[in-house]
């Protein structure tokens, strides 16, 4: 069965979504189908696969009030496919919060498509509501984007408290692959140590390399292509395709 893997940190604009489309990218040029699912109503996994969240026929949202199927709403952006989002999926949180079973929705919703992909991608939104406890009850793994400064490690311990909760109550065998640190300053020492400080306190595997800090990232969204398409020899795709294999391998049993 493909692994379905989680991107998720309740903090905001850590690069969930820069690791999810940029690791998708790369695991595709690798030779893997990979789905992508973009969790988050602010639909900016769809936005920068190039797609027009506004304009989609249907997105995620009609898939998990089961209005629709999965194959019916999935379509192709760059070397991957995606469930795209749209902000009805905020209305998705509304109409789930009286379901039995709520949390599996998204599980349900993926289990007929699935098998049709070497790997399935969730960019989660930033928060611990109930479309993140769907993309963790989905998930096989998590990994944890990192933005390396004073106090990232708060959010984390909470993270780590919510997937206690999935695995106790959802999904017993979620692992966590561990964290990767973006927006990384390499000249600073502070990153490093903040980095060192998260592995040493919750036991987590800091991924290597660092996704280093790079202005080609805020450019990429606008022009509808990943990192590993608008810059494919900059040290930013490099790391993504390197911590692609690393995370491919984890993920093998
Ligand atoms: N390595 C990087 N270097 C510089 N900028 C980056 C890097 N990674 C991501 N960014 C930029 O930082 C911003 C936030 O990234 P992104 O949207 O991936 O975070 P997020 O965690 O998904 O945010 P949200 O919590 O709002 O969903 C974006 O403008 C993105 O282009
Ligand atoms: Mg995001």
């Amino acid at each position: 069965m493909s692994p379905v893997v989680a991107v998720a940190n309740q903090k905001g604009g850590v690069g969930k979504t820069t690791t999810t489309h940029s690791l998708g990218e790369a695991m595709a040029e690798q030779g893997r189908r990979v789905l992508l699912v973009d969790l988050d109503p602010q639909a900016c996994l769809s936005y920068a696969a190039g797609l027009d969240p506004e304009s989609l026929p249907a997105s995620l949202h009609d898939v998990l009030i089961g209005r629709d199927s999965a194959h019916n709403v999935v379509v192709t952006a760059g070397r991957c496919s995606i469930l795209p989002a749209s902000i009805d999926l905020a209305g998705s949180e509304i109409a789930l919060a009286t379901k039995v079973g709520r949390e599996h929705a998204l599980g349900r919703a993926l289990a007929d498509i699935r098998a049709e992909f070497d790997i399935v991608l969730i960019d989660c939104p930033p928060s611990l509501g109930i479309l993140t406890i769907n993309g963790l009850t989905a998930a096989d793994a998590v990994v944890i984007p990192l933005q390396c400064e004073t106090l990232s490690h708060r959010g984390v311990g909470q993270l780590l408290e919510t997937i206690a909760d999935v695995r106790a109550y959802a999904k017993p065998d979620l692992a966590v692959l561990g964290a990767i640190p973006t927006m990384f300053d390499s000249r600073s020492r502070h990153p490093r140590e903040i980095a060192a400080d998260v592995a040493a306190r919750y036991g987590l595997r800091v991924f290597e390399p660092a996704v280093p800090r790079s202005i080609r990232f805020a450019e990429a969204p606008a022009s509808g292509a990943s990192i590993l398409d608008h810059a494919p020899k900059s040290r930013g795709a490099e790391a993504y395709r390197e911590l692609a294999r690393q995370i491919t391998e984890a993920l093998a049993p």
